[in-house]
């Protein structure tokens, strides 16, 4: 039952459509819930500064070797290693970013479930205005209770689920024409309705006035590689498995440095979007991952017209996730029905179900599940750490070594598709020095506790 050759041939139908899809998975709860809150938390436009920084050097270079491993392999995140380096062990790195995937995948559904909840209450009008005991109150006690979030976050994930069945023409490219797009607009809108808001120039001044004495600062580097990973979906092959569905004509890197730019571009908007309004209203930026969806609705409830913009954030929100979940659905579900042989009808449903599994676990780790600790970490931040903070980075680091010293150097440029030689030398240096050296410093320094 193996389908290497008919089913496996799925293609985007438009590089512009492979462009979008590839964007919408770098898009999503990472720009706008994680970012924020983590640049608000490591000292705002320092953080900015080395997160691009990261972003330029490593992240648009390392997505590049990604592209190239799946356009050259044609296959699943595991069956493009078996492809190109054949009775080897590194297919290893594919298995290790589908298990990263159907991690990332548990956790990311438990906070969309919580976004696409709010969003109801936008809908219905219920959080218009502050509910008694305030939005953090609850926040706390839905977060905590045991049956709601579930269902939320079964929503979001059957209709994920419904959209990786179609397969990628019918299913994932369609889907991505429409929620690109729209996200633009809507975030735009936002922004620009942010700075008209009084306090706006003290929220741009935030972003965009470094605090150089927070450069020697080591945290803030280790925080903004994991956010360049995590934001530009690298390292664990759901962007190799997107660009596997190429057609050979389809060139890798302008389309590489556009989706790059365009999820920078999305943070930084979205940064605006949500500083100038903390700022107009006095709050505090370091509230950390509550501020989303405690700190900004309790701006919406006292700002003008906050119940129109508390609905076009939370669609906002929505969207940009459920494009980033499907991404994420797809690389588990491409290597069981491409490399395992399973229909993806089957595979979709086998991996949906794990997924939810392990999702039921993470949102009770708010609840009656909250005793399961490990150093202070309960299920979610547990399953975030080891993701963005091992999986992906690591899984980054390999790709880099395997592209930079398994293949030749030929192969290496041939499949990159850089046409210039002055590209082609920057490139390869990057990865096979530049690159792996600072990764390792981040990694081995954070592994002993040193940043
Ligand atoms: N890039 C996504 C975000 O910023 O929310 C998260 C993500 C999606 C990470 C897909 C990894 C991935 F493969």
């Amino acid at each position: 039952m193996n389908q290497t050759g008919g089913i496996g041939h799925d293609q985007w139908k438009t590089r512009f459509g492979f462009m979008l899809a590839a964007m919408g998975s770098a898009v999503g709860l990472g720009n706008i819930w994680r970012f924020s809150y983590v640049a608000g938390e490591n000292g705002g436009a320092t953080f900015l500064l080395i997160y691009l920084f990261f972003t330029l050097l490593i992240g648009i270079p390392l997505l590049l070797t990604e592209f190239s491993i799946g356009k050259a392999g044609k296959m699943d995140a595991v069956g493009s290693f078996k492809k190109l380096a054949p009775n080897t062990k590194w297919h290893l790195t594919g298995l290790m970013g589908v298990v990263g995937g159907i991690l990332i995948l548990s956790f990311y559904t438990v906070v969309s479930g919580w976004s696409l909840f709010y969003l109801y209450r936008y809908l219905t009008g219920a959080y218009w205005t502050e509910p008694d005991g305030g939005f953090g109150a609850a926040f706390d006690s839905w977060i905590a209770s045991p049956i709601a979030p579930l269902f939320w976050q079964g929503l979001f994930l059957v209709a994920t689920i419904l959209i990786v069945m179609q397969g990628i023409k019918k299913g994932i490219e369609r889907a991505n024409n429409v929620f690109m797009p729209a996200l633009a607009v809507l975030m735009i809108l936002l922004a620009v309705y942010g700075l008209t808001l009084e306090g706006a120039k003290d929220g741009l001044a935030f972003l965009f006035t470094p605090d150089w004495s927070q450069l020697t600062n080591p945290s803030i580097y280790f925080m903004a590689m994991g956010q360049a990973f995590f934001s530009l979906s690298i390292g664990i092959c759901g962007m190799l498995t997107y660009s596997s569905y190429l057609k050979e004509k389809d060139r890798l890197p302008a389309a590489t440095v556009g989706i790059g730019i365009m999820d920078t571009v999305f943070a930084v908007i979205a940064g605006v979007m949500i500083f100038t309004a903390v700022f107009s209203f006095d709050v505090d930026p370091s509230s950390g991952p509550p501020l989303v969806f405690i700190t900004l609705p309790s701006i919406f409830a006292s700002m003008p017209a906050g119940n129109v913009v508390g609905i076009v954030f939370f669609i906002l929100l929505t969207m940009a996730a459920f494009s980033s979940a499907i991404s994420l659905l797809e690389l588990p579900v491409a290597y069981f029905h491409r490399t395992l042989g399973f229909t993806r009808k089957a595979a979709t449903l086998i991996i949906g179900s794990i997924v939810f599994v392990l999702g039921v676990a993470a949102s009770l780790g708010f609840g009656i599940w909250g005793g399961v600790q490990l150093g202070g970490n309960n299920i979610m931040d547990m399953m975030d750490n080891l993701t963005a903070n091992i999986i992906l980075p690591l899984g980054g680091l390999l790709m880099v070594l395997f592209v930079g010293y398994y293949l030749t150097k030929e192969q290496a440029i041939k499949n990159s598709e850089l046409e210039t030689p002055f590209l082609q030398s920057a490139w390869y240096l990057l990865i096979r020095y530049i690159i792996p050296v600072i990764m390792v410093v981040i990694l081995v320094g954070s592994l002993f506790g040193i940043i």
